[in-house]
């Protein structure tokens, strides 16, 4: 039987369909591996949402067929590219790629994979479906202390900058009952901590039962401690979703925030479907029901025809906001996307770069600002990993808010809540020691 080895790029719906894939991988009898000099057959799970994303994997897929030169591996693009690419991936003969398969056809995945090993067939599958949630197929996971759980997929909102409702199409959602199942299994795994994903995670919508319902049925299973979920729209935040969020303890206090942009004429051209009057009516709404929220958020900067004042206002609203951390990305045309049609990419490449860098950096004072705020504090911890980047001594962990807290390891362990006190702060993270463990 082939050996497999998938590589994963992307957001966290990526790393999910990676579990999905080993699931029905492994259904189907085949060997996962965790090298790519040992498979003989390399996926890669991969990313479309800006060019650079694109261009990395291409990157990977010369690299690959290299590193195995001589031996008959078999490469296979799997998830947003797979779309987007279709065939003419297949016909470049430039691009040494065997198979395609597309987000919803991973059930039928091991026969493409097999008719390319037995019969050199060049497959390619990338229908995308209203219906396919993956519902039935319990996910392999990595060992660790988050579960993912995908309960909806697709997006309907077309921002006309992003490439996501054509590579993934359209919304469809899980039934209740099955996460809650699902999340029950993963409490007698030991799981503490599940994360909710979906494009538009508060679009969730099932036999007209919404996510703050979602929400609410979950956090009522015994022994689940932490509830995350991501990403939501700005546009879907009802106030039983906001006191879903404020009242329930299990219900991690950090909501991402995508502004996108500051100014009402971009956030149009973007088609956000919101002023920036009403995103900052949004957040004073979730600060005043739960004032300890941690606000995170992404920006695009140099939207066709942002001029300097208008991307002043997202200036003005980053400072009024003061997020905990934003993720600020230049705007990148995608193919066959309505920006792409209807404007050109006409802010110069380096005033984009000036305007990220200018970002960046009032967010970087702006996060450690309020990160040195929490010096002091005792925050509960979950532990997620043994060893620090820097030091195998330190052990790292989040705490509710999200925020990466590093602590020296005095025997703790993966998967143990502890109560740390914080004794110092970077932009990035927080450092602090044990105060006692419960
Ligand atoms: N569904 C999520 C976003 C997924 S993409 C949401 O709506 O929040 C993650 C982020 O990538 C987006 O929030 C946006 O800031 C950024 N992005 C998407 N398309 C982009 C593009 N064409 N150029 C630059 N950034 C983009
Ligand atoms: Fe893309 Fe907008 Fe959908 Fe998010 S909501 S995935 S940015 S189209
Ligand atoms: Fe990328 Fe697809 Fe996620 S385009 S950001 S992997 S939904």
């Amino acid at each position: 039987m082939s050996k497999i080895y998938i590589e994963t790029y992307g957001c966290q719906m990526n790393e999910y369909d990676t579990e999905i894939v080993r699931a029905v991988l492994q259904k189907d009898r085949f060997d996962l591996t965790d090298t790519p000099e040992k498979a003989d057959v390399i996926l890669l799970n991969t990313c479309s949402v800006r060019e650079n994303a694109n261009r990395k994997v291409f990157g990977r897929v010369h690299t690959l067929k290299h590193l195995n030169n001589g031996r008959k591996v078999k490469i296979g693009i799997i998830g947003c590219m797979a779309t987007d690419f279709k065939q003419r991936l297949l016909k470049d003969p430039h691009v040494p790629v065997d198979f395609i398969v597309g987000p919803d056809s991973y059930k039928r995945i091991a026969k493409i994979i097999n008719d390319s090993v037995n019969e050199n067939i060049k497959g390619f599958d990338v229908k995308l479906s209203k219906h396919e949630t993956y519902e039935d197929i319990y996910p392999v996971r990595e060992s660790g202390v988050n579960a993912w759980i995908a309960v909806m997929r697709g997006c309907n909102n077309f921002c006309s900058f992003c490439v996501v409702p054509y590579t993934r199409g359209r919304e469809r959602s899980r039934s209740p009952q099955s996460v809650l199942d699902e999340v029950k299994k993963l409490v007698d795994e030991n799981f503490s901590q599940v994360t909710l994903l979906g494009q538009n995670v508060n679009s969730y919508s099932y036999d007209n039962k919404d996510f703050a319902y979602l929400l609410n049925k979950v956090s009522e299973i015994d022994g689940i401690k932490r509830i995350r979920f991501t990403s939501p729209h700005p546009k879907d935040f009802p106030d039983s979703l906001l006191n879903t969020v404020a009242e329930n303890p299990q219900v991690c206090k950090h909501i991402h925030l995508p502004l996108q942009a500051g100014n009402t004429r971009v956030l149009e051209l973007m088609r956000r479907t919101y002023t920036h009057e009403e995103y900052l009516a949004l957040v004073d709404r979730i600060r005043s029901k739960c004032p300890e929220i941690v606000l995170t958020t992404d920006i695009i900067v140099g939207f066709p025809t942002e001029t300097d004042a208008e991307f002043e206002d997202t200036v003005r609203i980053l400072r009024m906001v003061e997020y905990d951390s934003a993720f600020i990305f230049k705007y990148s045309e995608r193919d066959g996307t309505l920006a792409q049609k209807k404007y050109a990419d006409d802010v110069p490449e380096e005033k984009k770069t000036e305007r990220i860098m200018l970002l960046n950096e009032l967010q970087k004072a702006c996060s450690l600002q309020k990160n040195r705020a929490h010096i002091g504090q005792v925050h509960e911890v979950l532990i997620e990993q043994d060893q620090t980047k820097k030091s195998e001594n330190d052990i790292q962990g989040r705490n509710d808010g999200n925020k990466l807290v590093i602590l020296p390891k005095d025997g703790h362990h993966i998967g143990q809540f502890v109560n740390v006190e914080i004794t110092d702060a970077t932009a990035h993270v927080l450092k602090g020691k044990v105060v006692n463990i419960k």
